[in-house]
């Protein structure tokens, strides 16, 4: 302050510059500061000082520096999916040949081939997940359209569970699922829904975290008669005994950049985009939430009608 005072004295003004300033419950507020020093004749009497609040202005910066980090993550990643497919290709290729040599090895030395055969199967199904994995990281990045198709729910949410299933074997959760053998089609499209319950799942896995037992159910539940005549369709129903939320969270959680994880975890963008995917395929989503009691996330969807045809 001293430094700048001084400076202001002898030049009569100081370039606008940045600060934080302490409100009343010590929150640090950034600002901005324009002073002039007031002079009578030569002699200098007192300074003038405008300071503007620019947490508004922060908050943007922050947010855009923010998404467009993870618009190049989103791309990065579909490049280093794409990259891997290639030499996964070669992979998969030497599983096969060695597949059929163990094949006519298990007629001389059956021990040794099943000893071999359970390794070569496993490679073979770690190289599967790979490939669906980059599979899916590229439909996921490429998939800008929205054409709305009759969309099997239970195969979405295998997808969703696929792809998060790293995170929820970190997490020691153990998934229950409740699908019905009749389940009405939805009218929507399989990829933006994946996004939709992959970060679902993903919040309430972190919710979960350091809970024993943690447990995520998922019910696909058919409202009404299914039919859009009545009014119905399918409710998807994901269930948490994580933290849970406070009103105020609860409050804000669709907000985006809305986030209570710390910095680098959370984005706050998941159910902004979650709700605008789900807005957009005509449906709802809402949460109850108790802090303390766990999560439950409704999701409805309409249902598909054949008279309405693809898009
Ligand atoms: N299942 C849940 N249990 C508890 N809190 C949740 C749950 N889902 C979302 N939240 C809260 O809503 C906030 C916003 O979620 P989201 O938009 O997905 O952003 P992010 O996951 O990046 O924080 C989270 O930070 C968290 O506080
Ligand atoms: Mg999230």
């Amino acid at each position: 302050m001293e430094a700048g005072f001084r400076e202001l004295k002898t030049q009569g003004s100081r370039e606008v510059h940045e600060s934080l300033v302490l409100d009343k419950a010590g929150n640090r507020i950034p600002v901005e500061i324009r002073s002039f020093a007031v002079y009578d004749g030569s002699r200098f009497l007192r300074t003038f000082s405008i300071v503007r609040d620019i947490r508004e202005v922060k908050n943007l910066q922050n947010q855009l520096i923010h998404s467009s980090r993870l618009a190049a993550i989103g791309e990065i990643s579909a490049c280093i999916a794409h990259d891997i497919t290639n030499p996964l290709a070669v992979i998969k290729l030497y599983l096969d040949l060695l597949q059929t040599q163990l094949q006519d090895l298990a007629a001389h030395d059956p021990a040794g081939a099943a000893g071999l055969d359970d390794s070569v199967n496993n490679l073979a199904k770690s190289a599967g997940k790979i490939e669906k994995l980059c599979l899916h990281l590229r439909e996921f990045s490429r998939s800008r359209e929205t054409t709305m198709e009759a969309v099997d729910l239970r195969g979405v949410i295998n997808d969703a569970l696929f792809m998060v299933s790293n995170k929820l074997d970190r997490g020691g959760v153990a998934v229950t699922k409740q699908f019905p053998e009749d389940l009405p089609l939805v009218r929507g499209n399989a990829s933006q829904l994946e996004q939709v319950f992959m970060n679902l799942f993903s919040n309430a896995c972190d919710a979960m975290q350091g809970r024993t037992p943690s447990l995520l159910s998922i019910n696909l539940v058919p409202v009404f008669g299914g039919n859009r005549a009545d009014g119905g369709g399918v409710e998807v129903r994901v269930t948490d005994n994580g933290s849970g939320m406070p009103a105020t969270v609860r409050d804000q959680m669709f907000l985006p950049f809305f986030t209570t994880k710390p910095k680098g975890e959370g984005t706050g963008l998941g159910l902004t985009i979650s709700r605008n995917i789900i807005r957009r395929h005509g449906g709802e989503i809402r949460g109850e939430s108790e802090e303390g009691k766990g999560t439950v996330f409704h999701v409805t969807l309409p249902p598909w009608t054949p008279q309405a045809g693809p898009e």
